[in-house]
């Protein structure tokens, strides 16, 4: 019966998530959601082997509460975390904005969603998965954090979420270096770009839209097989491929749900 956590369970991608994974009745998907009852979409699901959990993965003693909670289900094991939650608060900062409270304050709102909060997520539940067979986390990041894509397609926009999600790919490579030798595999996994509108709960902004849209003939340069944005069904099942054939010789990496560098 393998056991899986999704954090950022309620739309989008995690939803997703919950939806592929509790298709298989021998799992049991822990959702982590900040509110169950606005949690409408993951409560539609109704499958039996789906709990729903409280906890804001910003929030280290909620999360422990949650570990506390899967730890009774399960008898104090986890096989699979997958720390999916995340966001941009999408004002379109650069770089040389010339507001330092501005940058100051974009910068700290990006490194706790998406990069504290995937520490916290895992420390919560680091106990249960040491226990568990698979030992497996998976870290959702972007490929606005990769580099040489930024460098190549001279990406300025998204300045606080690439660097709070690139401060997670070291994240990912000190946990994968430190539980190596405990059998952990650790993944900073791009989930491509993916359409989640039909869950959203609001609209991004123009000026937001139009900087992504901007990007677009610069991605099909760099990605010459990249055809726009796909489903979150199909980037979670490419996905769940990635990280269920991943092995620990290789923990630690930043790939795509290609499992490679192909990024789009
Ligand atoms: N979509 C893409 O193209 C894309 C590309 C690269 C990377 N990603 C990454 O993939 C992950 C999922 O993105 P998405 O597109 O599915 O986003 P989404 O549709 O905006 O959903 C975000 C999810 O994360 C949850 N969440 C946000 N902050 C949270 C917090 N502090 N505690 C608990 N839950 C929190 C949200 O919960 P609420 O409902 O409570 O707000 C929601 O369930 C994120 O890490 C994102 O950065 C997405």
């Amino acid at each position: 019966m393998p056991s899986y956590v999704v954090t950022g369970a309620s739309r989008g991608i995690g939803l997703a998530f919950v939806n592929e994974l509790s298709v298989n009745s021998q799992n049991t998907v822990f959702a982590i959601v900040r509110n169950k009852s606005t949690a409408t979409h993951l409560t539609a699901l109704s499958r039996n082997n789906i709990v729903i959990l409280e906890a804001d993965a910003t929030d280290a003693k909620a999360l422990n509460l949650a570990a506390a909670e899967v730890s009774k289900a399960t008898g104090g094991t986890l096989d699979y975390l997958i720390n999916n939650a995340g966001g941009s608060t999408m004002l379109g900062l650069t770089a040389t904005d010339p507001t330092p409270e501005a940058i100051e304050e974009d910068l700290l709102l990006h490194f706790k969603w998406n990069t504290i909060s995937a520490v916290h997520s895992t420390n919560a539940f680091l106990p249960l998965l040491k226990k568990g067979t698979a030992k497996k986390v998976a870290c959702i990041t972007s490929g606005m954090a990769d580099l040489d894509v930024t460098l190549q397609m001279g990406t300025t926009v998204q300045f606080s979420y690439s660097v709070s999600k690139a401060a997670l790919n070291m994240v990912v490579a000190k946990y994968a270096t430190e539980l190596k030798p405990e059998g952990f595999v650790f993944l900073a996994l791009i989930p491509g770009m993916v359409d989640t509108s039909s869950t959203a709960v609001s609209a991004p902004s123009e000026k937001f839209m139009a900087q992504i849209m901007a990007l677009i003939p610069a991605a099909m340069k760099q990605f010459p097989d990249f055809k726009g944005p796909i489903t979150p069904e199909e980037s979670v099942r490419m996905q769940l491929e990635v990280i269920h054939r991943w092995k620990v010789e290789d923990s630690g990496a930043f790939v795509s749900h290609f499992g490679n560098k192909q990024l789009l």
